[in-house]
């Protein structure tokens, strides 16, 4: 879909449809006022009538009003006016567009960015309009047979500023906010795409695909078993060990800082493109989704994408491990004992606590970038989702300002973690009686044990660890993934370029 930005007002406008708000209980928004007034109290008289009490998300779609033949009005439900926060906004964006695209309404002019949202400038909401809108448009339809064509969807969105004054800002809001979607939208669709296809090679041939545009900024790199072998990752390769698709690490370097020496920011993805648990077999209900579990990998593509579709003026390395955690003779046992890539020794009590494996060895072998900080990001513990439910990202860091920096940018692109701890006490659960420390912390605090875990690996530079089990998919009816925590590291990266506009 396209967008753009004016500045104009709702009489000047011709053969498109106009959305404006109203609140809870009948209480029109400045421009649906407007709208009222140049037709005569057309609309005053059907609020008034009952035919729209303001409820967040009712609609009501108007044609042939009077003076404005040449428009259709959508007015739009905002629910109570001092409700009216981040939530309702983006609620009521989806809703518009999901019922523009049903009504055959091919362009659009939107008032709702002149709505006050608490805490919040235009460079904000049109920016999350944009993301909330192409979040609303997104199927995954690739391997249906037959695809229904939608009868004239929607094409074009034009969001209405108030002052001439915003409309930079608001451009630039389109341009950020398209970016980002993009790099959901890419991220969305490798981690919707079935195990049988998305295996590691699968990945690698998709970040070939990704930097082959942008060759002069980037470059690859992928390390397969025998190089692994040589390396000494003998972690990350235990875990692939049963499958018979080859474990592959994917690496992107994009290089956009014009000082090509500065340290990178290293991105590392989990990338375990279906874990049945291994020996320690996961229960089979649900079992489905774990070939959700490559979607810390799944969000490092998008965001390099979105790093090299903004040329972000930083150097960045982004690798996804992948790997397939399966079952057969030559795989991981309970009660094995592996020497990882940094000579640290590991025994394996449960081999379905393999994403800590894998991650471990990638992030002592990031090491030789010497990095300026490193993010990883996976599908770690089932335990994140009952601490934090579907709702936030867990954080671990061994530097609290990253971790502040982190949990900053989350809040401004409203996709929200949360810090928890890594205490001295919580590394005691990962004693072994035979080797450096076991892969198993427990069932108490199972989030942070895993990153106490991690933590064994990453001593030579700041790093973070977002675990995303509760927020990379949701289950059920609407079953998908949600392309998070794209739009939080790209915050984080546009803040560290020096092009955040929350001001
Ligand atoms: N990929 C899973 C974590 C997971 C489970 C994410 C369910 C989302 C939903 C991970 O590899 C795993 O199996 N973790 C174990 C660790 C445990 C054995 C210490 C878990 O959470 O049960
Ligand atoms: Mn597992
Ligand atoms: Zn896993």
């Amino acid at each position: 879909m396209e967008f753009s930005i004016q500045s104009s007002s709702p009489e000047k406008q011709r053969n498109v449809c106009i959305i404006a708000g109203v609140f809870e209980s009948r209480c029109l928004s400045p421009v649906a006022n407007q709208l009222d007034k140049i037709s005569d109290g057309y609309i005053s008289v059907l609020i008034h009538r009952g035919e729209l009490e303001g409820k967040v998300g009712q609609t009501l779609l108007l044609q042939h009003v009077p003076n404005m033949s040449s428009v259709r009005i959508l007015l739009i439900g905002c629910g109570k006016e001092y409700e009216f926060d981040e939530r309702q906004y983006k609620r009521v964006i989806k809703k518009v567009v999901n019922k523009l695209n049903d009504t055959g309404s091919t362009e659009a002019v939107c008032f709702l960015t002149e709505l006050p949202v608490k805490g919040h400038n235009t460079y904000w909401k049109v920016r999350q309009a944009v993301e909330a809108s192409q979040d609303a448009l997104y199927i995954f339809d690739r391997l249906k047979s037959k695809v229904p064509e939608l009868y004239r969807p929607l094409r074009k969105m034009i969001f209405n500023v108030h002052e001439p004054q915003e409309l930079t800002s608001g451009n630039n809001a389109i341009q950020h906010g398209l970016a980002i979607s993009s790099g959901i939208k890419t991220s969305k669709d490798l981690s919707n795409m079935p195990p049988n296809i998305c295996n590691a090679s699968y990945l690698s041939t998709q970040v070939r695909e990704l930097v082959d545009s942008y060759r002069k900024t980037t470059k690859i790199q992928i390390i397969g078993e025998k190089e692994m072998q040589k390396l000494g990752m003998h972690a990350y390769l235990a875990v692939g060990r049963a499958s018979t698709n080859e474990s592959l690490m994917s690496i992107i370097q994009y290089q956009g800082d014009p000082d090509i020496e500065a340290q990178p920011i290293v991105l590392v993805g989990k990338g375990l493109t279906f874990d049945s648990g291994g020996i320690s077999i996961k229960s089979s209900d649900s079992m489905d989704e774990m070939k959700y579990d490559m979607c810390g990998a799944a969000t490092v593509y998008g965001v390099m994408r979105v790093a090299m579709e903004l040329h972000l003026p930083l150097n960045i390395i982004g690798v996804l491990a992948g790997c397939e955690n399966m079952i057969n003779g030559h795989g991981l046992r309970p009660g094995d004992i592996l020497t990882t890539l940094s000579g640290q020794t590991v025994e394996i009590l449960n081999t379905d606590a393999e994403g800590r494996l894998v991650l471990c060895d990638v992030l002592t072998y990031v090491e030789r970038f010497s990095p300026k900080l490193v993010i990883d990001v996976a599908t770690l513990t089932g335990a994140c989702v009952i601490a934090l439910g579907h709702h936030l990202t867990g954080l671990i860091s061994n530097d609290n300002s990253l971790a502040h920096e982190l949990l900053r940018a989350a809040t401004q692109a409203g996709d929200r973690a949360w810090h928890l701890p890594i205490d001295d006490e919580f590394q005691e659960q990962l004693d072994s009686n035979f080797a450096d420390m076991t892969n198993l912390g427990g069932r108490p605090g199972g989030t942070i044990t895993a990153g106490c875990f991690l933590s064994r690996f990453t001593h030579k530079y700041p790093w973070a660890h977002l675990d995303i089990a509760g927020t990379a998919w949701r289950s059920g009816k609407d079953k998908g993934a949600t392309g998070r925590p794209v739009a939080m590291l790209s915050q984080f990266l546009l803040n560290r370029s020096g092009l955040s506009n929350d001001k």
